[in-house]
């Protein structure tokens, strides 16, 4: 049986961070929407072409492109056994389609996460943050500092601080959260699949809240 776990939060709240800590510990590949975007961009793909001006203004790239790529990466076979997905769904449209989506791979939408950290938060958190240029791995000056500033710890790569991270865009992209994906959470709700776990915590627990709450993979 194959799982499939989206985790749901504002931008800033942690799902990134939370992800590359557990994907190993549920055995489940991490899905990040914006990473694969962020790789387009730096590829200069005509998929990275296309999402930078809307990634650049905080705004969600079009439905039927990320439809789309999404459906082709979870076709993939590391995915067989399912996926935790990171930013992806982000509008009613999107979350039906993978419904839809995860019928075709003999799936469904198994648990999702809430990452619940208020927005006067999420502006500091974004604001201090610094991305890995090779994988993005996810630092913070304060919260989360690299052994050495402006390396990542985990590949030695160059560390960066992401465009869309200027306060006026994190503004926009909280807006955007609050009109687009923010529906979600009773969508979810309904299905009987939503877990709230408390953002505001420190990295060490929400990692803990989430694994105790999280179904695994079969042995
Ligand atoms: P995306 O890359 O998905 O950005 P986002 O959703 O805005 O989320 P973030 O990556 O900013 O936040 P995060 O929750 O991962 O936080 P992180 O762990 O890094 O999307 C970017 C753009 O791509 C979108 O604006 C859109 O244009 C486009 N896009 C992507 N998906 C799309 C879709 N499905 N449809 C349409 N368009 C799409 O943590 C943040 C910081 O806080 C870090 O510095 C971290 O170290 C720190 N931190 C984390 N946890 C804690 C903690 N517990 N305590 C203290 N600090 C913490
Ligand atoms: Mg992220």
């Amino acid at each position: 049986m194959s799982i499939y776990i989206v985790l749901l939060g504002p931008p800033g709240a942690g799902k990134g961070t939370q992800a590359q800590i557990i994907s190993g510990a549920l055995r489940l590949p991490h899905i990040s929407s914006g990473d694969i975007f962020r790789e387009n961009l730096k590829n200069q793909t005509d998929l990275g072409k296309l999402a930078k001006g809307y990634i650049d203004r905080g705004e969600l790239v079009p439905d039927d492109v990320t439809i789309a790529m999404i459906r082709e990466r979870l076709s993939r076979p590391d995915c067989r056994d399912g996926a935790l997905l990171d930013g992806f769904p982000r509008t009613p449209a999107q979350a039906q389609a993978l419904d839809e989506m995860l019928v075709d791979f003999a799936g469904k939408v198994n648990a999702v996460p809430l990452i619940d950290v208020p927005e006067a938060v999420l502006v500091e958190r974004l604001t201090g943050r610094w991305t890995c240029r090779a994988n993005g791995h996810v630092f913070h000056e304060k919260f989360n500092p690299p052994a050495k500033p402006g390396i990542c710890d985990q590949d030695g790569s160059e560390l960066y601080q992401r465009e869309d991270d200027k306060a006026e865009t994190v503004t926009r992209r909280i807006r955007v959260y609050l009109e687009q994906t923010s529906p979600l959470i009773e969508y979810y709700r309904r299905q009987g699949v939503l877990l709230e776990v408390d953002g505001t915590q420190s990295i060490e627990k929400v990692t803990e809240d989430l694994l105790s709450a999280l179904p695994r993979r079969e042995a």
